[in-house]
């Protein structure tokens, strides 16, 4: 294991902070912190860098405990939010000043810099100065500066959280890029959903200080853990259901009860799960009546109200909704769905 998290616990004065983290990395893999503001994603990856000493537990990085090591000590290296490069210094010198302090030869340090500006495409940037440079390349900067330092785990707190949404994309693909041809162990923090989604080998979804679950991102999408991931993640629908034995009943659909739930159920639908037809036919539906229909670009976002059972969402093809139109009577049919124990919703 190349990083491993041990129980650890830390509380803040004010009684915030994080409790019962464990985490077990593996070499070359991308993990992903991800949840709400406040959940204790920095808290949890300060404390692996060595900036924040935790109350109880343990950090082992490639077996041996870092616990007690300052953070330089640690063969650990950080990319922050904001990208702290030296103002006064040009990007040449803010990447070699890591490799001067560890007394590396001139040569080796100039083909070092040179081979790090190539991988995070800025080659020939050396002699400008951050203030030069746009918000993307000062972290693809910030970024070159930690991938010198040779580190056995790589940590990046919302690293691109300041750019704008398409550069924001092209970094999250430069840096699977730069994992790939590195197979840099990284453990990335997010709040954003869809950069963890289309990033992470696995994520780790962090709700109030603890860890709801971890798994490959399409497992989290698929097969949420609790009723708490399946909202954070992706568009969902929640119904009420009621569990009896074998089957899981939401109106006059019956579902299979794979978790053998009992009583009162909430029932959540991914919207492209669901289907719309003029008629009831074979199968058994839910009869409801369309509120509203919104043209999405390629797809469409049809709601319909289920009365009592409350309102449900599906994804349409575009050329699929012209005869649909607010008012409309439907019937609805659910193809996959996942309950939970009603004392579960939060
Ligand atoms: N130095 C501190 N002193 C007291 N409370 C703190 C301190 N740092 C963080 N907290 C609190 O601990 C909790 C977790 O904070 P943390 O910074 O780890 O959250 P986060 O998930 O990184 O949030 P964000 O997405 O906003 O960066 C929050 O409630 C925060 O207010
Ligand atoms: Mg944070």
């Amino acid at each position: 294991m190349q990083l491993s998290v041990r129980a650890l616990s830390k509380r803040y004065k004010t009684g915030d902070g994080v409790s019962g983290i464990n985490i077990d990395i593996q070499k070359g893999e991308l993990v992903t912190l991800l949840g709400p503001s406040g959940c204790g994603k920095t808290t949890v990856l300060r404390s692996i860098g060595g900036f924040l000493e935790p109350d109880s537990g343990d950090i082992l990085i490639e077996g041996q405990s870092v616990i007690q090591l300052p953070p330089e000590k640690r063969p650990t290296s950080m990319v922050f939010q904001s990208y702290n490069l030296w103002s006064h210094m040009s990007v040449y010198d803010n990447l070699a000043f890591g490799l001067k302090i560890r007394k590396k030869s001139k040569a080796e340090i100039q083909s070092a810099v040179e081979d790090a500006l190539k991988l995070v495409r800025l080659s020939g940037f050396g002699k400008k100065y951050p203030a030069e440079l746009s918000g993307g390349q000062q972290q693809r900067v910030a970024l070159a500066r930690s991938l010198l330092l040779n580190p056995a785990v790589l940590l990046l707190d919302e690293p691109f959280s300041a750019l704008d949404a398409k550069l924001r994309h092209e970094m999250r693909e430069e840096l699977r890029e730069i994992q790939m041809k590195t197979g840099l162990t990284m453990v990335f923090v997010t709040h954003d959903q869809e950069e963890a989604l289309s990033l992470s080998d696995r994520i780790i979804v962090m709700n109030h200080g603890r860890i709801e679950q971890i798994a490959e991102p399409q497992r989290i999408y698929d097969e949420p853990a609790s009723l708490y991931v399946a909202s954070f993640i992706g568009k969902m629908n929640f119904l009420r259901g009621v569990a009896a034995q074998e089957s899981i009943q939401i109106g006059d659909i019956h579902l299979p009860n794979e978790k053998n739930l009992d009583g009162q159920v909430i029932v959540a639908v991914r919207p492209e799960d669901v289907q719309l037809q003029f008629i009831a036919g074979d199968h058994p539906s839910l009869a409801g009546k369309i509120k509203q229909v919104m043209i999405l670009g390629h797809y469409a976002e049809v709601t319909v109200d289920l009365g009592q059972l409350g309102v449900i969402r599906a994804f349409l093809n575009k050329d699929r909704v012209e005869q649909l139109h607010t008012g409309k009577d439907i019937y609805v049919s659910i193809s996959k769905m996942i309950a939970y124990p009603h004392e579960e919703s939060y």
